[in-house]
């Protein structure tokens, strides 16, 4: 019998989805489970898989992976789509997908298949990661493919079949979550006018039932790999969850965005990252005590554009490798600590320490203590006006 890998999520689709695979194409279904941080019982999930008629389970931890491979390069990058979404779906995705492939390989299976939709970024992060790993794999895509047209036909076809659904109320919104960061999308968040209720964030507080005292951390550097908080060593992993407990009870790294999709839709999507919100600014201020000017304009144009790379689902692309290599090429030089207060909402940044700082408080200070050689300005300023001298003549 030839096989399918469906990247399987445990909800409503999916499960639907194992059963109409094996119907509408005879197929074998084998249901990979990754794990990035979301809250879910492997048990459970295996029975629910198995239930819909999976022959086998694959479920595998991938935050570590996440944080080294996927995580720290975007991090590098300062990597935030249209000026806020840190991309958590967006780099989750081509994780998942370079396990579907590899597990596709080992099981010997003709196909995969993913639950997303057909208006999304995520077909296309699944989709073109997928051709660009192995375009001998061909990709099925039963959400946009199959007959039902409502959550309700789906319900009527699960119960037909004997799939088992959650018995509690599914969320009014659409969700996705892993260590970097939540998306929320959907249900009265469709209408962009109103404010987003306070029971579509699962991992901030709100303003008004923040921790009213500020709270100052510490989080130290090497090598651009943040490895300290508040002076304990920590893993990526247990830095980010860390960071999103503290921050996210300060109502940190909330974000309301109608956002530009790859497929040419605008849409309304509410995010919550806290420990990107944190890592973000603590990484950006060190970075811009360590390097120079030139650098650090030159690297925004390119954050900028790896950004896009990553949302459009070209994670694999030659550009975005090159410019991780670009990222990486100065990290030697982001070491040292970053001091970040929490207060209602914000991190800022309130002070950072570098023994590779180029900062110099002798040429910055205007007290006694100031060694900047002010005769030279003289002769900069000349020399530096002089392609301009005349030009506004006559504004
Ligand atoms: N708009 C985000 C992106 O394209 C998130 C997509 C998934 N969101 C969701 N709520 N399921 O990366």
């Amino acid at each position: 019998m030839k096989r399918v890998v469906l990247a399987f999520s445990g909800g409503l689709d999916t499960s639907c989805a194992v059963r109409w695979l094996k119907d509408q194409f005879g197929l074998e279904v084998i249901c990979f489970s990754a794990f990035l941080g979301e809250v879910k019982d492997k048990e459970r999930l295996r029975k629910r898989a198995k239930a819909a008629g999976a022959s086998k389970v694959i479920i595998e931890d991938l935050k570590d992976e996440f944080a080294r491979d996927f995580i720290l390069p975007t991090l590098w990058a300062h990597a935030r789509y249209e000026g806020k979404y840190p991309l958590a779906t967006a780099i989750g995705r081509p994780l998942i997908v370079r396990h579907l492939v590899r597990i596709a390989q080992e099981e010997k299976a003709e196909f995969v298949a993913h639950g997303c939709t057909g208006k999304g970024n995520d077909q296309v992060r699944f989709e073109v990661g997928v051709r660009t790993l192995d375009p001998g794999l061909k990709i099925i895509a039963p959400l946009r493919q199959w007959e039902f047209k409502s959550r309700e036909e789906e319900i009527d076809y699960a119960q037909l079949n004997d799939i088992p659904i959650e018995a509690t109320k599914a969320s009014p919104y659409s969700i996705d979550r892993n260590i970097w960061g939540v998306s929320i999308e959907a249900g009265i968040l469709e209408d962009p006018w109103r404010e987003p209720p306070e029971d579509a964030y699962v991992m901030t507080r709100a303003l008004n039932r923040v921790l009213k005292k500020p709270k100052y951390l510490e989080i130290e550097f090497e090598k651009g790999i943040p490895v300290r908080l508040n002076g304990v060593s920590k893993t990526m992993v247990q830095m980010i969850e860390s960071l999103n407990a503290i921050a996210g009870a300060y109502g940190v790294g909330r974000f309301d965005q109608i956002e530009n999709r790859l497929v040419g839709i605008k849409s309304r999507e509410i995010y919550e990252a806290p420990a990107a919100e944190v890592l973000l600014t603590a990484h950006t201020e060190i970075e811009g005590m360590v390097m120079d000017r030139e650098f650090l304009h030159f690297k925004k144009l390119l954050s900028e554009k790896y950004a896009e790379l990553v949302y459009y689902g070209l994670w694999f692309s030659p550009l975005k490798n090159a410019l991780d290599q670009f990222f990486a090429s100065n990290q030697h030089r982001v070491t040292g600590k970053v001091r970040i207060k929490l207060d209602h909402g914000h991190a800022v940044c309130v002070g950072r320490a570098s023994s590779y700082s180029l900062y110099s408080e002798k040429l910055a200070t205007y007290s006694k203590k100031d060694t900047f050689d002010r005769k030279s300005a003289e002769g900069f300023m000349k020399i530096w006006g002089l392609p301009y001298e005349g030009l506004g003549h006559g504004r």
